[in-house]
């Protein structure tokens, strides 16, 4: 009995040691390079590469009837409904990845200050610069 006692004792000192020996990291995204509102965003220099970069030419020459290719790019998100939203450039499709079907974009996403980048470009009116 005193045994037992004894263990459900230590077992309680090691459970609080583990408690106290963790450390609660917050985890804060790399947001890079902030971006300044006011400084012109060239579209072929800064926007443009990303989607390359980024793997999403290798669905986007035709995926969703979006062609995010180096020189087919602007054309092809004009002329898109929902890609750039200019009135509300944060619901641009080409910044949230809804889609119609679920599912293709699970593993793909922006990095440090694209999106920031890509934002940036369409409030400034998604010129093709
Ligand atoms: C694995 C293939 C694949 C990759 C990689 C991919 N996409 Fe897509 N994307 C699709 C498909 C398929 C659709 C159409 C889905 C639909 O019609 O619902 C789509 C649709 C879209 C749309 C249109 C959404 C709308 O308004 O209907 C945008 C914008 C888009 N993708 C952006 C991107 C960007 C940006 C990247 C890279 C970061 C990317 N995609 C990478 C497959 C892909």
């Amino acid at each position: 009995m005193k045994k037992i006692k004894h263990l459900i004792i230590s077992s309680l000192l090691l459970l609080l040691i583990g408690f106290v020996g963790c450390e609660y990291k917050t985890i804060v995204p790399d947001k890079g390079d902030p971006v300044d509102p006011e400084v012109p965003i060239s579209f072929s220099a800064e926007v443009e590469p990303i989607w390359t970069s980024q793997g999403c030419v290798s669905c986007h020459p035709s995926a969703g009837g979006l062609d995010l290719t180096v020189g087919n790019a602007h054309a092809s998100l004009m002329s898109h409904p929902r890609a750039i939203n200019k009135d509300n450039s944060s619901e641009s499709t080409i910044l949230t990845f809804k889609t119609v079907q679920p599912g293709p974009h699970g593993s793909v996403d922006y990095v440090g200050n694209q999106s920031e980048i890509i934002k940036v470009w369409i409030d400034q009116g998604a010129l093709d610069n």
